[in-house]
């Protein structure tokens, strides 16, 4: 064990999961105004105001006033030291966001109390489940007119297949919102409204068996409702269970309005102390423990040309054990090279910190003079270390690319194949036509005005995107088959990705199966396997 325990102990690294609008963005703020990064609310974004969130990189971004790129912010409450992985909260997001649950141990869901589980709440959740990290949800909004907070829990339940406890059950919402009851602590915390920007409000913490204070506070009514509402809950919510929840089975369920810092930084106490410290990563079949002398990480997002004034291109990497020391040597084991991590840094939005140490649970980002590969691992010279590759998530949406001006073919492919490599598009080609015919894949639509901007903008090159019917992408997992003589419906095409896999894009699932029926023995899969 690494005479560093302690450190790496009191980190806790999380994404924030939602659908754009149900508060992601205010909640982190009010996370940081508690570890006192900002000293007032509303600094980090304000749409309407044109200010712009401390995640926004690009251009693009602050033309349009969305993340497109995801970020980290680190900062220290109450002796933890939080990493928080910021994940792009517009509905047209990219497998970057995916990526990015991938370096984090334990996720918050933010849901618009008013809204309940929406479409891209539905799809970050999968990519969570997938892992069986912990999932903790923070229901916002209730300064507005909520759903039945028992509908409310009983959809999550539902559509998201995860049993709920609430931490915490409101009392009324909207103009009639009195606080919430704290089952735990068997206590009323009244609400009070603040004004927008401005810190908190008052909150007074009532017993529940001071009968007179909690009545005179909330009324008969909102009373005996939530005499009831504690009876019919007690009877019918699942356990609190730390083992249920660490295992993604069980959410922790917190009800609060992040816009007037009511609930928040109760939630926040609570999620940290239910939260796991850094999890360990397989590698070579085996649990690597945090814990371990040992350094090691793995690359899972790398970025180009982030700011204008640094042309570079930044590898970012979850530590995931051991201690990180810039003077020391680390080993990159695909490139089966020993070398020293140059410039690496902590990124705060576009702020950069050059980072001496830095400890397992931690984000850095070092400049990659494109060595790096997503997935990669990079450990201590003399660790046996190789972590498990991170899945490649389907596009949903494909179009076929060409340069405007045809002279200027080699930026193009150049442009095209960085984008690629870095794992913003994915890049495909027809069957034997080499690199004729560019087919680009993403997983949000986004990025294909993101492409358009960079090749213009970094390469100087335009292009003309023509959008393509395909929704439904299949690898070919039987080796050696003559992929020319599959026979499937007149809508599929062939194509080959950049490792040169042959597979297959289908305009609905329909013809997937008609394809599987008359090509006997034929195995498709959804993921590339690596
Ligand atoms: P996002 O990052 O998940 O996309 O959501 P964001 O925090 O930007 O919040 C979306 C809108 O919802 C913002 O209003 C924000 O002020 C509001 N909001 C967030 N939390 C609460 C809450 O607890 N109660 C209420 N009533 N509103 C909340 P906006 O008008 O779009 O932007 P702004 O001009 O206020 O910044």
């Amino acid at each position: 064990m690494g005479s560093f325990d302690k450190e790496i102990e009191r980190r806790r690294t999380f994404a924030i999961i939602s659908h754009p609008d149900a508060g992601k963005t205010t909640l982190t703020e009010k996370f940081l105004l508690y570890g006192g990064q900002i000293n007032l609310a509303g600094s980090v974004k304000g749409k309407a105001t044109a200010r712009h969130a401390v995640s926004d990189w690009m251009e693009i971004e602050k033309e349009r006033g969305i993340s497109v790129t995801s970020s980290v912010l680190q900062f220290d409450y109450d002796g933890y030291c939080i990493n928080i992985l910021d994940t792009p909260g517009h509905q047209d997001f990219s497998e970057d966001t995916y990526r990015t649950l991938m370096a984090a141990d334990s996720a918050v869901m933010v849901i618009d109390g008013a809204k309940g589980v929406e479409p891209q709440t539905r799809k970050l959740f999968k990519v969570c489940g997938m892992r069986g990290i912990p999932i903790f949800t923070f229901i916002n909004k209730m300064d507005r007119d909520a759903n039945d907070t028992f509908d409310l829990l009983d959809e999550i339940e539902k559509e998201l297949g995860i049993a709920t406890c609430p931490v915490n059950w409101p009392i009324g919402s909207g103009k009639n919102f009195k606080g919430v009851y704290s089952r735990f602590e068997k206590a009323v915390y009244t609400y009070e409204d603040t004004k927008k920007g401005t810190k908190e409000g008052e909150t007074t913490v009532i017993s529940i068996d001071d009968k007179d204070a909690v009545l005179k506070l909330i009324g008969d009514d909102a009373y005996s409702k939530l005499n009831d509402e504690i009876e019919l809950l007690d009877g019918a919510s699942a356990d609190f269970d730390i083992e249920e929840v660490r295992k993604g089975k069980l959410t922790p369920v917190f009800f609060g309005s992040a816009l007037t810092n009511f609930g928040v930084e109760v939630f926040l106490q609570n999620f940290l102390k239910m939260a796991t410290t850094p999890l360990p990563r397989v590698s070579l079949g085996e649990e690597i423990n945090p814990l371990s002398d040992e350094f090691s990480a793995f690359v899972f997002k790398i970025q180009a040309n982030m700011n204008k004034a640094h042309r570079d291109r930044i590898a970012f990497m979850r530590i995931c054990s051991g201690k990180f020391e810039a003077d020391k040597e680390v080993k990159h084991v695909q490139g089966n090279k020993v070398m020293r991590l140059s410039q690496p840094q902590q990124i705060m939005a576009d702020e950069r910190k050059i980072l001496s140490e830095a400890y397992a649970g931690d984000i850095i980002g070092v400049f990659d003079p494109g060595v790096f590969s997503i997935g990669d691992t990079v450990c201590a010279p003399k660790a046996n270390i190789t972590y498990e590759g991170i899945p490649t998530f389907a596009p949903e949406h494909f179009a076929r690319v060409r340069q405007i001006d045809t002279m200027k073919r080699k930026q193009f492919i150049k442009g095209v194949s960085q984008i690629a490599q870095e794992g913003a598009i994915q890049i495909f080609q027809e069957l034997n036509s080499g690199m004729e015919e560019i087919i680009v894949g993403v997983v949000g639509v986004l990025q294909f005005d993101v492409l358009k901007y960079r090749l213009e903008n970094e390469y100087n090159v335009e292009i003309r995107l023509e959008p393509l019917p395909y929704e439904y992408i299949r690898w070919i997992d039987n080796k050696d088959i003559d992929v020319t003589k599959l026979t499937g419906t007149s809508d599929m095409k062939k194509v080959t990705d950049l490792k040169g896999r042959p597979l297959l894009l289908f305009v609905n699932s329909w013809s997937i199966q008609m394809t599987l029926d008359r090509n006997k023995g034929l195995m498709l899969s959804e993921f590339a396997k690596n």
